[in-house]
């Protein structure tokens, strides 16, 4: 893709890499559509980013996915590009975690990915041509016990991306993953013990990730692993 003059829609766009995204993107020409479900940080977003399209929709919630399909298809009908980049990270312990919150931190990462893509994907299907990424971690591969919900519904993320592109190979949609390492806006908080462990791991630039998926797409490679990503998959594979 030559991401120039391409219409993107980036959920979970009023901050961090889907911020930086939009804005890295914006300054190639294209059109950016961002969503986020905070009205204060949206409205923050509108006036600090003008040129940007920004839209309340929560992506758990099938309703509000399709109420916002129908707006933005009809006022931006060469949308091409859906990344799937919103996302929750929790510190969860299993003997105390309630089964709200485990089932919260699924729904943002796994379930919400797969329902923005069933309810886009008849739309980027018809375009001439047009992408998907899915937003994972370096984490994915690495079954991260402080984050243990998050670590599994990222390596759903990384399979569902799999199979995706596997069905859509004879269509006009590409299908990309990112799985960015911990980066210099970390997501992680926890207790102060964990987050000391934590902060020993190095952090990434967010303004590199965004160049390294937007390169990566520019030369069609599949799958993005930028920093510590490559080799926390590596460990992975010899852990497990
Ligand atoms: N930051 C890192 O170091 C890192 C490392 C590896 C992977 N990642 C992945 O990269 C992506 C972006 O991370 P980030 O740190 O940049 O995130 P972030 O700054 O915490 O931003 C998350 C975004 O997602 C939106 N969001 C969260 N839950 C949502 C929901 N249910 N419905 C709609 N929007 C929702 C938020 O909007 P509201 O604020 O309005 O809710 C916000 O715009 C995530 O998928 C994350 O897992 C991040």
């Amino acid at each position: 893709m030559r991401l120039r003059q391409d219409t993107i829609l980036i959920t979970g766009g009023t901050s961090g890499i889907g911020l930086e995204l939009a804005e890295q993107l914006s300054a190639r020409g294209n059109t950016v559509i961002v969503t986020g479900r905070n009205q204060e940080r949206l409205r923050r977003t509108r006036e600090s980013h003008p040129y940007l399209q920004a839209y309340s929709v929560e992506v758990t919630d099938l309703a509000s996915i399709e109420s916002f399909h129908r707006h933005v298809v009809a006022d931006f009908p060469t949308l091409d590009v859906l990344i799937n980049n919103a996302g929750l990270m929790q510190n969860i312990y299993f003997k105390s975690a309630s089964a709200e919150g485990v089932a919260d931190e699924v729904a943002v990462n796994l379930t919400g990915p797969i329902l923005m893509t069933q309810v886009f994907l008849p739309h980027l299907i018809r375009q001439p041509e047009s992408a998907i990424v899915n937003v994972t971690s370096g984490i994915a591969y690495f079954a991260f016990d402080k984050a243990p919900i998050y670590s599994a519904s990222k390596l759903g993320l990384h399979s569902y991306t799999q199979t995706l592109r596997k069905q859509l190979a004879d269509t006009s949609v590409k299908v990309f993953e990112l799985a960015p390492p911990r980066t210099t806006k970390p997501m992680f908080s926890g207790s102060e013990a964990d987050n000391r462990e934590v902060d020993r791991i190095p952090k990434m630039p967010i303004s590199q990730v965004v160049s390294a998926l937007i390169t990566g797409m520019t030369r069609d490679r599949h799958e993005i692993l930028p920093g510590m990503s490559k080799l926390l998959r590596v460990m992975g594979k010899i852990r497990l």
